[in-house]
């Protein structure tokens, strides 16, 4: 009694907003943590792995990663996955979602030769979490493309790679049936504009407002493809299949009207670009409008954005059965008013600049924590892609690596988390879960190791042995994944 009071207490607790806040997580509502292949693997060149374009480009000299760092050897997790997935098991996760190293699996990335022993460990990697009772949650592409692919020009950027890509995949799917959840591609937003507009991402191509408007037409075509064939030859399989896009939040810097648009045309691009050809069919018009408008201005005879015929409007459309949400980033934006004609760029096709409130928390390796972002998100997506059924893939927070005392993640999961129930019970947004990024420090990309997402702590500069070392927030998840409740408090006003 005294506990159903104190819940209803705590439900409808006013700070003089008389908002509702709920504190409990539905007993359906599943937590997992995320990892990917090149971040933790390792063992770049052994038992038949080939080389994948982040193997190459973390080994360019002058490196362009942080520190020279690379992922050779990683967290070793090619070795040591038993104890991974033993702790991810130890902290009471139901899903473990992990990415397929494409070239481990098909060295040369073409059909053939398939190597046996990398297909062999993905297949270890599953029996592990599923003799845990926990689901496999697969994504079949995170970032790690064959090098030799690369080398034959069939990259991103070349629609060739769509029947290679639907080749590989059809590969894992026909021998990893025990997957209970699939996600293609993660992040093509991250894939073009960091791979083939700036370049700070393998391949490191730097084709600004241009290149990687094709990256993303090949990828949705892919995308497509893969689930398409999915449906048609596995139809007997029950896992579920998606993207995964990484969808942040913008608000306009200041409440003017040009700001406002602004905001709302970095949302269709940052997110409708990867969505609508999925929700709704075709590029949201703002995007396609503008990048045709500003080709014009440059006296090109056709826009940068690459057109889809009626047929591939139909073909993308309706290719998921849920989404794969990851969500790091708010922005505040304005508009970018002058100098919109005669030249190739992103910002400047997207009219709008993004900047940061000094006020906001700032995290270790100065990200922001702005928990109210991910309800606004949320709440934009079903609005804008009726109300589909969400998995947040991916969430998390980067610490320096001096403390495993990292209270401050805590404190940004529970109000992220607390913003979630928010979106769910106050703005009915369908949201199914949520990953945790990521189980242990590893290789973040061009940071190297020196960003941490771990849940727990990896010593990779003193420590040969690798060591895996909790981190306090093991416990939290812990704690809220067998309690199922969270302490909220009113965070979602005032915001900056
Ligand atoms: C990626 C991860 C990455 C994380 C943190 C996401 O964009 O999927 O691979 O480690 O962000 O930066």
């Amino acid at each position: 009694m005294f506990l159903a009071i104190w819940f209803f207490v705590s439900c409808i607790v006013s700070t003089g907003y008389a908002k509702i806040h709920y504190n409990k997580f539905p007993k359906d509502f599943i937590f997992g943590v995320g990892t990917s292949s090149y971040q933790i693997e390792g063992a770049w060149n052994i038992d038949g792995k080939g080389p994948s374009i982040w193997d190459n480009f973390t080994h360019r000299v002058p490196s362009p990663i942080s520190n020279n760092d690379t992922g050779d050897v990683a967290c070793d997790h090619y070795h040591r996955y038993k104890e991974d997935i033993r702790n991810i098991y130890n902290i009471g996760f139901q899903f473990y979602r992990f990415s397929i190293s494409w070239p481990r699996v098909l060295p040369t990335g073409y059909s053939k030769p398939i190597n046996e022993k990398g297909i062999s460990f993905y297949k270890k990697i599953i029996n592990e979490i599923l003799r845990y009772n926990m689901t496999p949650v697969v994504t079949i592409y995170h970032w790690d493309l064959p090098q030799r692919l690369y080398e034959d020009g069939i990259d991103w950027t070349n629609p060739k790679l769509v029947d290679i890509f639907v080749d590989y995949a059809r590969i894992i799917i026909s021998r990893f049936p025990e997957v209970g959840l699939w996600t293609t591609i993660n992040e093509p937003k991250q894939i073009c504009r960091l791979g083939y507009g700036t370049g700070i991402l393998a391949p490191g191509v730097k084709s600004d407002g241009l290149l990687e408007y094709q990256c993303t037409y090949v990828i949705l075509k892919t995308h497509a493809a893969t689930y398409r064939m999915y449906k048609k030859e596995f139809s007997h399989y029950k896992a579920k299949m998606s993207i995964v896009i990484e969808c942040p939040w913008s608000e306009p810097l200041t409440n003017t009207k040009s700001n406002k648009d602004a905001s709302e045309r970095l949302r269709q691009f940052e997110c409708g670009m990867y969505m609508h050809p999925i929700y709704i069919g075709d590029w949201p018009k703002i995007v396609k409008d503008r990048i045709a408008q500003r080709s014009k201005s440059q006296n090109l005879t056709k826009s940068r954005l690459p057109s889809f015929t009626r047929e591939e409007i139909a073909f993308i459309k309706g290719t998921q059965d849920y989404l794969g949400l990851n969500y790091y980033y708010t922005y505040l934006v304005s508009n970018i008013a002058a100098g919109e004609k005669g030249f190739t760029n992103y910002e400047y096709d997207m009219g709008a600049i993004i900047s940061e409130n000094p006020n906001w928390k700032f995290d270790k390796n100065l990200r922001k924590n702005t928990p109210w972002g991910i309800r606004r998100a949320l709440k934009w997506i079903k609005g804008q892609y009726n109300n589909p059924v969400i998995l947040i893939t991916e969430m998390g927070v980067s610490d320096d690596g001096t403390t495993i005392q990292d209270d401050q993640r805590i404190e940004y999961y529970r109000e992220y988390s607390c913003n979630i129930l928010d979106a769910m019970y106050v703005d009915k947004v369908k949201v199914v879960g949520l990953g945790a990024w990521s189980l242990m420090d590893n290789f973040e990309w061009m940071l190297g190791y020196k960003s941490h997402f771990g849940l727990y702590y990896i010593d990779f500069y003193n420590d040969p042995s690798l060591k895996r070392v909790p981190k306090k927030s093991v416990q939290y998840f812990r704690q809220i994944i067998k309690s199922r409740e969270l302490i909220c408090n009113i965070y979602d006003t005032n915001f900056y």
